[in-house]
Order: structure tokens, then sequence, then C-alpha cells
């Protein structure tokens, strides 16, 4: 299957088809989602809690970023791929974010960028980057990157000049150029007011049923990450629980000698040659 193109996503919008977007981190998982036919990944900073064990995003650096693009690029070479711009890499000026996610443009093959917020400063950076041919998905709503000025890890837009802001923040991104944007945990209504009113894709994390696509944090919905799962978590496999029962199984079996079975396990020899290689030892 060819690596989809924002004129396929324009398509499937306007066909109805919904965009299926999830997260990814590396070669294994990325291979697993391309055959499964996701449709778009996103290499989020979410990394920082998933892969690396922070509690918040903003540890996560651009190398980060990058080596972790590369492995998901090699496990899914077909899927149009987002990497997420991290905390502090495109925050401080227009040059630095053209070079950062020209980064993830030159040296993992991502297809696009994504960067966080809504404001005028992000407006002007979301251009600057898209001005220097790179594709720019804003993300909006819940942006785990300003959780100290939203209030924390936790729903936005629920009272009705709260909604008409993240309903405004859309318009400014839009306008800026970006090609698509992800709104996260917000009301339906919000979701569907921006889904209604734009004329790029709009992709939705806990924002309702109404957006263009779909996105889930993959070790969220497949049950690995057990720390803290949001409300618009859906768990389809409890993959976390099977892992640790195979961890603890194969703990039982070499503390009790039952792992390796040398029939089975181990790599043969003709009888004559351990005949020969035993006398060999005993000469020694
Ligand atoms: O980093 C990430 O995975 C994200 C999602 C939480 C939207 O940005």
């Amino acid at each position: 299957m060819a690596r989809k193109t924002i004129n396929d996503f324009a398509q499937m919008v306007s066909k109805g088809e919904k965009i299926v977007y999830l997260t990814a981190y590396d070669y294994l998982t990325a291979k697993m989602q391309e055959k499964a036919g996701v449709d778009m990944i996103l290499v989020g900073d979410s990394l920082g809690m998933v892969t690396l064990g922070y509690d918040t995003t903003f540890p996560v650096t651009m190398d980060d970023m990058v080596r972790h693009c590369q492995a998901v690029r090699r496990g899914a070479p077909n899927t149009f791929i987002v990497g997420d711009m991290p905390y502090m890499s495109y925050q401080t000026s227009n040059e630095q974010a053209i070079a950062n996610a020209g980064r993830l443009i030159k040296e993992a093959d991502v297809d696009a960028i994504k960067l966080e917020g809504g404001g005028p400063m992000i407006a002007e950076r979301v251009k600057a980057i898209q001005q220097a041919g790179i594709l720019v998905m804003g993300h909006i709503g819940l942006t785990p990157q300003f959780m100290g000025q939203i209030g924390g890890y936790k729903a936005q837009g629920r009272s009705a000049a709260a909604a008409m802001k993240i309903v405004d923040q859309a318009k400014v991104v839009e306008e800026a150029g970006a090609f698509s944007i992800l709104v996260e945990g917000v009301p339906t209504a919000v979701g569907k007011a921006i889904t209604e009113r734009a004329g790029i894709p709009i992709l939705g994390i806990g924002a309702g049923s109404y957006t263009h696509g779909q996105l889930l944090i993959y070790a969220d919905m497949v049950g690995m990450y057990d720390n803290f799962t949001p409300k618009f978590v859906k768990k389809y496999a409890n993959v976390g629980e099977v892992l640790t029962n195979a961890f603890k199984e194969y703990v039982d079996e070499v503390r009790a000698a039952q792992f390796p079975v040398d029939a089975e396990h181990t790599y043969g020899m003709k009888e004559e040659d351990v005949k020969e290689f035993l006398i060999a030892l005993d000469k020694k």
C-alpha cells in the first residue's frame, strides 16, 4: 500500500471516511500498525511517559524525537508519519522552529510535524514552518506542554467562553497554514463545532465522534500503560497483563529448571562429534 498524502486525507474527508491515527514510538509497534492498516502514525512526545518513564513530556528532547521517529519510519515505511515537536524545540524563535522541524524531515523522514497551542506566537511558528515547505499539524484543547497554564492534565473548553476560545484557536491555526489540527480533551460539542467550521482535516483524541479522524495513544488502547488512563480511552486488549504473565511464567520455569528443554530449545551435535569432544576434554 502506498504512503498516503494530504490529497488522500482531503479525499477521505470529502467522502466521509474516518482517518485512523495512532501513536507509535518504536519499530515493532509501527510495523504492526502498518500491517493493521492505520492511516497515520504520530510519534508523540508522549514517548516521554510511555517509553522513557518520565512523569511529563517536558524532558523529551529533539534527539529523543529524531531517534524514535527513525525507528517508527523503519517499521512503517508506507505510512504517513507525524513527528511531534518537543517542549522548547519551537517556542524560542521561528528559526529554531524551522531548524528543528527540518531535522525530523531530513533525519527521520517524517511526513509532517505537530506542535501544540493556538495563540499568536504559535500561529507565527506554524506559518514560518509551513513556509519552509513542511506540513504542520496543529494541536489545541488539552495541550500537555501548557499544563501549568491550563490547570493540569484535564478536559478543556467546558464552559461556553472556554469552548469559544478553542474554536477561535482552531481558526487561527488553520489560517496560519496548518494542514490539519488535532483537538484533544474537549466536549463533543466543541469537537463538532471545530470540525464543521474547518476546511482541513480535524482529528480528535477525546474530542467526540464528529471529528474527521480519531487518535489514541497505542499503549493506552492495548492496556500497556496503566499509570493513568484518561476517560476517552477504550481498551482493545490487555497486553500489559499478557506480557506480565508471560514474564512470570518464564521466571517460574527458569527457577524450576523447566526451561530450556534440551530436546526442544538447544542446538544438536552429531553423536560421534559429542564422543570426540568428550575424549578431547578428558585428555586435557
Ligand atoms: O504526544 C502525544 O502523543 C500527543 C497526544 C497525546 C495527542 O500529542
